[in-house]
């Protein structure tokens, strides 16, 4: 019989923790409803004591979100367990997660602890956490570094204290799969009371082994695994939760296993996540990457005609991957919208239709054809992006081989309207500089790329950028007909960012 794997996800508190990558209340708020209809099992919604914005984030999560385990991380004390709890509480089923390191290095130079601290440290965070919620989660972080005979006796202890989840981290990225799943079988074999808890495992990238070693964890016994959306983490990232549910659904025949994610939401969830974090997917991510089921070669292409299987093992359809038809057009009313939205998997209240409608009906009368993507830019832009300190009413750009590159632009800045003009190199430099004039901000562009969402010259073009302010890197986006629109979007949306972290988030702790 095929047994459940659990999803823990995790992109809204590791996740984060990719650089440059942090996301507002308003965003997390999204992802975690989108998470709901992937069917994770858990969201980890993020660490309470790390700031209050922090805090706010995971309460605003545990008091509106149903319909999966949310989850907040604690480090192995009382005030952190307190803090978790009270952003947790009113949540359908809360999650305590606190963790402690078990490995020698981390005992010796950071914690500067001794192992039988450690046990003792861990014991009492359990059962102090307990006391809240039976559903507690503990963490040996940098279990994959640590003896594994004083990881199990941890374990052992932890359970009796409460622990309901044992989680086994690979926190550096340095373990092979084989060794990996070997020791998943020891603390399976090892463990007297292991079978009263769910075993769990938790994989950085480092090594570009994430998922390898999940995988390799789920064939030796664990039921739990955490990942990210596009594998967003610390560092090189996380477990990719699309590539471990894929290849658990695709190699059912080599897993007796299943998971109970809504594979069609995959896709979507994943371009939510590249619109509010800013960060891209490279073209050959597996899974979600452009190029994922792209078949260049004409002998490929000619045997997908013929048969799609001959080089497609996965129906990107099962992936929510729209196959290029052509959805809507501008004559198309606000029902059929709504219906093509609601079959996108999102859900709009009617305010929210009202403001996607008119910006289809501007896109649609400029584009003529309109795909799943033309429309996921519109909704992720006009609903994603909430109004805050810095909003673009009006831009005007003039290029030329021969005139100088010009830009006039009219902002609302803290509710208040101003309009700037400045020349520049080109005019998207141009219009830049008008508004970083405008901001009175003087941020260094890091990064810039644009691309077109679908084909032809008729496309929205979208927008990335990076951005640095006194030691702060944030990324923005922007998707527009017009890409010198598109980038002055993504600029201000970066800025806005900006603001957001200035206010929010001072002094934060880390996991
Ligand atoms: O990588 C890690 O060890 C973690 C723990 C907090 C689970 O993120
Ligand atoms: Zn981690």
């Amino acid at each position: 019989m095929s047994e459940k794997i659990y999803i823990f996800d995790t992109t809204l508190r590791d996740g984060e923790q990719s650089p440059g990558c942090s996301m507002n209340m308003h965003e997390k708020f999204r992802l975690a409803q989108q998470l709901v209809k992937l069917q994770v099992d858990i969201i980890e919604a993020g660490f309470p004591m790390a700031s209050a914005g922090d805090f706010e984030c995971v309460k605003n999560i545990a008091d509106h979100v149903r319909g999966a385990q949310i989850a907040a991380l604690a480090r192995c004390n009382a005030k952190d367990i307190d803090r978790a709890w009270a952003a947790l509480k009113g949540a359908e089923q809360p999650r305590i997660h606190t963790f402690l390191a078990t490995s020698d290095i981390h005992l010796k130079h950071k914690l500067k602890m001794s192992r039988e601290q450690m046990l003792e440290l861990a014991v009492a965070s359990v059962q102090h956490a307990a006391r809240y919620t039976s559903n507690v989660e503990f963490s040996a972080e940098d279990a994959s570094r640590s003896d594994l005979d004083f990881v199990c006796q941890v374990f052992g202890a932890v359970i009796e204290a409460g622990a309901t989840t044992l989680n086994f981290p690979d926190t550096t990225g340095y373990a092979l799969p084989d060794e990996f799943g070997a020791k998943i079988r020891y603390l399976i074999e090892h463990v007297p009371n292991i079978h009263q808890a769910v075993l769990s495992v938790h994989c950085h990238n480092d090594l570009g082994l994430a998922v390898a070693n999940s995988l390799a964890a789920i064939q030796n016994g664990a039921r739990q695994v955490e990942c990210t959306i596009n594998g967003l983490g610390e560092r090189a990232g996380n477990t990719a939760m699309e590539e471990l549910v894929m290849a658990v659904r695709t190699r059912a025949d080599q897993m007796a296993v299943h998971t109970d994610i809504v594979t069609e939401h995959i896709y979507p969830t994943s371009r939510l996540v590249t619109t509010i974090t800013g960060v891209p997917v490279q073209p050959n991510k597996a899974i979600v990457g452009a190029n994922a089921f792209a078949h260049e070669s004409g002998i490929h292409q000619d045997g997908v005609l013929k048969e799609r299987t001959t080089y497609e093992i996965m129906n990107p359809r099962d992936i929510g991957i729209s196959t290029g038809n052509i959805v809507l057009g501008k004559h198309s009313g606000r029902h059929a919208l709504r219906d093509r939205i609601a079959e996108m998997g999102y859900t709009l209240s009617e305010e929210e239709l009202n403001r996607v409608f008119v910006r289809f009906k501007m896109v649609a009368d400029l584009k003529k054809e309109m795909f799943d993507e033309d429309l996921e830019a519109i909704l992720m832009d006009e609903v994603l992006r909430i109004p805050e300190a810095y909003q673009l009413l009006h831009l005007g750009a003039m290029s030329g081989s021969k005139s100088l590159p010009t830009a006039a632009v009219k902002l609302l800045i803290h509710g208040e309207e101003a309009e700037q003009a400045a020349i520049g190199v080109g005019p998207i430099d141009a219009c830049f500089r008008a508004i970083a004039a405008l901001t009175r901000t003087s941020s260094k562009l890091l990064y810039f790329s644009v691309s077109s969402i679908s084909g032809g010259t008729d496309a929205q073009g979208e927008v990335l950028v990076r951005i640095e302010d006194q030691g702060k890197v944030v990324v923005g986006q922007g998707a527009d007909p017009d890409i010198i629109t598109a980038a002055a979007k993504a600029y201000l949306t970066a800025l806005n960012r900006l603001e957001y972290l200035k206010k929010e988030l001072p002094g934060k702790a880390e996991a």
